[in-house]
């Protein structure tokens, strides 16, 4: 039986399911592993099913012992993982699409609305019993009619889309490659960033954090949006240049944002606290019970594949 590095709990079924795969190592205290701790825990082990709470560095890679063969990542990103450095050492890394997409566009669309209708400063209120209504209370921003950019279209991107454009929301996209008519779904293509962004009234940001998505939204980028857009982001935190963007609100260039994944979490930019025109959420994208099960699932799969087959079809690297 391979033994298997499991770094974070999983729900008990996955627990078992895992436990009756492989000689399981379970994290039973959910514990925060160090990077040291990763590598102490690993000895002995054939492969890691890791999430994106580890950091899987290159160096974190080059101390890995020889016998792990597969880190499977817990997450549709892979951005917690060296996929280079894993590549030069001969680990695979896996992930887990596809069963995670509605859950997060849910979160995804979530956000447009939180963040256009200002569901933070009215949760706020009506919390408090300080309000009283009239025709111009707490005023936000109609959906329906506007034009809502988005940043890589991938599963979840395209689910967006389709929830968004049901609300009576004209879609715009930008992606790697364009898509066919079907994918497309009447959303018009644009084929650079600074396109995409001055036709969004509203932007869902949902593509992969990589090299060259780093800080894409940026002091200079921002400038590219109408005055008044709204920014949101479903996909990771350091696609966003923080201080730009909370200058940006400030400053009302950005009627808003909507977030749900930050740079250092959950440690989020104390500038973006001090703003009421921000709609946040702690990193809830795939937290439903029926997604994480399947995540989980799909995380074990992988390894079982991979061993038993030598390769993997959500290998990423
Ligand atoms: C969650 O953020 C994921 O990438 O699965």
């Amino acid at each position: 039986m391979k033994k298997i590095l499991i770094t974070r709990r999983l729900l008990r079924s996955c627990e078992e399911k895992a436990s009756e795969s492989f000689d399981a190592k379970h994290n039973f205290n959910d514990e925060l592993y160090s990077q040291d701790q990763l590598i102490k825990l690993s000895e002995g082990c054939d492969g890691i099913l890791s999430s994106i709470t580890d950091k899987i560095d290159e160096k974190t890679i080059y101390q890995l012992p020889k016998t792990i063969k597969i880190i499977s990542n817990f997450a549709v990103g892979f951005g917690n993982i060296d996929l280079q450095a894993a590549k030069k050492r001969g680990i695979i890394v896996t992930n887990t699409p596809d069963v995670l997409t509605d859950a997060t566009a849910e979160i995804g669309v979530l956000l447009i609305l939180g963040a256009c209708r200002r569901a933070s400063e009215g949760i706020d209120s009506a919390r408090k019993s300080n309000w009283r209504w009239s025709t111009d209370y707490l005023i936000g921003k109609q959906l329906t009619g506007s034009r809502l950019g988005i940043l890589g279209m991938g599963r979840i991107g395209q689910k967006i889309a389709r929830i968004a454009k049901s609300l009576g929301m004209i879609i715009h996209y930008h992606n790697r490659t364009k898509l066919n008519a079907e994918k497309e779904n009447g959303a018009i293509y644009h084929n650079d960033i600074k396109s995409l962004f001055s036709e969004s009234d509203v932007l869902s940001i949902c593509c992969p954090s990589t090299k060259e998505t780093q800080n894409l939204i940026n002091k200079e980028t921002l400038e590219y949006f109408p005055i008044g857009a709204v920014i949101t982001n479903v996909a990771r935190g350091d696609i966003v240049d923080d201080e730009a963007l909370i200058e940006a609100l400030k400053k009302k260039k950005i009627y808003a944002a909507g977030l749900d994944v930050y740079k250092n979490e959950p440690n989020l930019n104390p500038g973006y606290l001090k703003q009421k025109n921000i709609f946040i959420l702690p990193h809830l994208g795939s937290a439903t019970k029926e997604t994480r099960i399947a995540m989980a699932n799909l995380a074990i799969e992988n390894i079982v594949e991979y061993f038993d087959t030598g390769s993997c079809k959500n290998k990423v690297n």
